[in-house]
C-alpha cells in the first residue's frame, strides 16, 4: 500500500495507472474509518484493479459553527483498516494543497441542495461537490463508491457527475449499522453513553415507520407524527428535520409509495446524526 500526500504525485500516479490500462476504484472519505467505510473499500476492491482511498477532512463543507476543529482523526488506525481492505493507494492531501491561496472555483448543484441537510447547513453541499469534483480530477477513477448513509450527498454527487459529464460510475452502498441499529458514523464517538442510548430512538423510529407502511399506512403526516414523538421522548434529542421524500428527486411526499424514503437529522446533545431508509420493503 502506497501512502501519498502530494496532490501532484497522486495525480501523476493515477494517470500512469490509467495509461497502463488499469481500472481505478475510488473511495473518498474524511478518515476516522469504520466498518461503513470498510464496506465501500471491499466493494471497490472487487470493482477495480487499483483501489484508491482519500482521507481529507474538507474544510469547505463545514459551517463556521460546526465541528471542523474537533473532527476525529486517527491516521494510524485508518491505515491499518485500509491495509486490511486491500487498498493500493492512500492519498492524504493537506487543505493548502487542495485550496491554495487564490482558490476561487466552486461546483454547485442547484435544487437538490436546497432541502434537508442543504437547508440546515448552508454551503455544505457546495463544499462537498467542489471537493469531490477535485478529488475525481486528481484520482481519475473509473468507479467511485459512496454510502447511502449520506443519502442526499449521494443524490447530489450523482447529479453533479451526470451534469458535468464526469466519466465516473457512481456506486451507492447500503448503510452499515451497529448490532443495535445505530448507523455507523465517525461522529458517534462524540456521544456520551447516555446519548448513545438515546440515539437508538432514530433507528427505532425508522423501524416503526417501516412497520406502519408495511401495515398499509400511506399518510405521510401520520407516520411523521409517530416518528417525531419517538424521538422527542428522548430528553437530549432535538429534531433538525424528519421528512418523507421521493428517493430520486428528494421532493417531499404527502403520500407514501414505493419511492418513499424517510430521512432524519437529529441532534443528540451537541452531535448531529443523520439516518434514512426506504418505507416500503424492496423500495
Ligand atoms: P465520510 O463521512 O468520511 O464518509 C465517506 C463515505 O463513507 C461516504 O460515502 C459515506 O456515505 C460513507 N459512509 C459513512 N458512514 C457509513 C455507513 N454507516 N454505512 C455505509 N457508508 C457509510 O461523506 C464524506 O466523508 C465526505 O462528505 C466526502 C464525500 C468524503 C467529501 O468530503
Amino acid at each position: 500500500m502506497d501512502i501519498i500526500s502530494s496532490l501532484t504525485d497522486m495525480q501523476s500516479r493515477c494517470l500512469a495507472e490509467r495509461a497502463a490500462g488499469k481500472r481505478i476504484a475510488f473511495v473518498p472519505t474524511m478518515g476516522f474509518l469504520h466498518e461503513g467505510h470498510a464496506s465501500l473499500l471491499r466493494e471497490g476492491r472487487r470493482r477495480g484493479d487499483v483501489l484508491a482511498l482519500s482521507i481529507f477532512v474538507n474544510p469547505t463543507q463545514f459551517g463556521p459553527s460546526e465541528d471542523l476543529d474537533r473532527y476525529p482523526r486517527d491516521l494510524e488506525r485508518d491505515l491499518a483498516i485500509a491495509r486490511d481492505a486491500g487498498v493500493d493507494l492512500v492519498w492524504t492531501p493537506t487543505p493548502a494543497q487542495v485550496y491554495p491561496p487564490g482558490y476561487a472555483t466552486w461546483v454547485n448543484v442547484e435544487g437538490l441542495t436546497d432541502v434537508l441537510c442543504g437547508a440546515s447547513r448552508p454551503g455544505h453541499f457546495r463544499g462537498v461537490t467542489t471537493v469531490v469534483c477535485k478529488l475525481f480530477n486528481v484520482v481519475q477513477p473509473n468507479v467511485a463508491l459512496f454510502g447511502e448513509k449520506d443519502f442526499q450527498q449521494l443524490a447530489v454527487i450523482r447529479r453533479m457527475t451526470a451534469d458535468l459529464d464526469l466519466p465516473v460510475e457512481v456506486v451507492g452502498m447500503p448503510i452499515v449499522r451497529e448490532a443495535d441499529g445505530l448507523a455507523l458514523s465517525s461522529r458517534n464517538v462524540y456521544l456520551s453513553a447516555d446519548e448513545r442510548r438515546q440515539a437508538l430512538a432514530i433507528p427505532s423510529a425508522l423501524a416503526r415507520a417501516r412497520a406502519l407502511a408495511a401495515a398499509g399506512e400511506r399518510d405521510g403526516a401520520a407516520v411523521l407524527r409517530e416518528v417525531r414523538a419517538m424521538i422527542e421522548a428522548m430528553p437530549d434529542a432535538r429534531i433538525d428535520y424528519v421528512q418523507i421524500c421521493h428517493r430520486a428527486t428528494l421532493a417531499g411526499q404527502a403520500r407514501i409509495d414505493a419511492d418513499s424514503v424517510l430521512l432524519l437529522a437529529v441532534f443528540v446533545g451537541r452531535t448531529r446524526l443523520i439516518d434514512n431508509g426506504p418505507l416500503l420493503a424492496g423500495a
